[in-house]
């Protein structure tokens, strides 16, 4: 079977519930707190491992209680955790993250993340597996990974998020771009919302497959996502869920997508499974505690 091989970050997730978020100087009581395993490279390889996928997840962790704990989360998970490295006196990645009103706000300390080169990644990619990697660790390490990756015949899932600036070359090794659309509205400079018509998003992901990559996929929540090849763009609507915590929904969706494409659906099919799957998520607090079983997903789509 092919496999999913994940290069990316790790955090502790310090998850704030409020009943709203305090203003600029303002003190708000009665939170609720809980300590999460989180980080998108993390989130994505829980997600593709609970499909039942097998899944590497290369990265880096402090050597903390942190750090331990999240190796054990990702074996009891059942994802190959001997490309995780520890990075002596430093931190592991810790993001507190604000839920309230249904929304969340992050903010990342990358602390260990920082120290992820691509000389941690110590296994040679093969055509038949499926490479991911986003933005939450140095760019010029994820951009020799996947030039790697995409020379060797591996399909490439970059997920471009947090936005950040990166090296033209970047796109031009990547099969699939997946992003938010706040993340296509920066990664294209064109305005584009939550609510902006389905051609303007098509739009938007044309111009970054100009630049380089073959398919672009939007993600827009509860609208469901948009693939935009050279040939089609093609709208795949939502799925209902009962929301208690959007955060890791586009991480859910691409682990899952990762996951289909390993297991030889093509891209448009590989989205509306991955839809199923982000809502699924959201309807559980946490990022990777909240990535559903294959079972899960299959129960939902024979609801659908
Ligand atoms: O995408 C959600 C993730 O973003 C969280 O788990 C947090 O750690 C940040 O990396």
């Amino acid at each position: 079977m092919s496999r999913v091989i994940v290069c990316g970050s790790l955090n502790m997730d310090v998850v704030l519930q409020s009943p709203r978020r305090p203003r600029p100087g303002e003190t708000v009581l009665g939170a609720e707190v809980s300590f999460l395993p989180g980080g998108k490279g993390l989130n994505q390889a829980i997600a593709a491992a609970r499909l039942g996928l097998p899944t590497s997840l290369f990265g880096a962790v402090g050597d903390d209680p942190f750090g331990k704990r999240l190796r054990s989360f990702l074996a009891d998970n059942d994802v190959d955790t001997l490309g995780l490295h520890v990075v002596p006196g430093q931190a592991s990645g810790l993001a507190l993250i604000q839920v309230a009103e249904s929304d969340n706000a992050i903010t990342v300390a990358s602390g260990a993340n920082r120290h992820f080169s691509e000389t941690m990644v110590s296994t040679e990619p093969h055509a038949s597996e499926v490479w991911v990697a986003q933005f939450e660790t140095p760019i010029e390490a994820t951009s020799i990974v996947m030039r790697k990756a995409h020379e060797a015949g591996a399909r490439t899932v970059l997920n471009m998020a947090p936005i950040q600036p990166y090296p033209a070359a970047l796109l031009k090794s990547i099969d699939v771009a997946v992003l938010n659309e706040i993340e296509l509205s920066q990664a294209t400079d064109t305005a584009i919302a939550a609510s902006s018509p389905i051609s303007a998003v098509a739009d938007a992901c044309h111009r970054l497959r100009a630049k380089g990559v073959r398919a672009v996929v939007a993600t827009l929540g509860p609208r469901g996502s948009v693939v935009v090849t050279a040939e089609h763009a093609t709208e795949i609507p939502g799925a209902r869920a009962e929301v208690v915590d959007t955060t890791g929904a586009g991480d859910c969706f691409v682990g899952a997508f990762a996951a289909r494409l390993a297991a030889g659906t093509t891209p448009i099919e590989a989205a509306r499974y991955a839809n199923v799957a982000a809502a699924c998520s959201v309807e559980r607090l946490g990022a990777a505690p909240s990535m559903p079983t294959a079972e899960e997903v299959a129960a939902r789509l024979a609801r659908a």
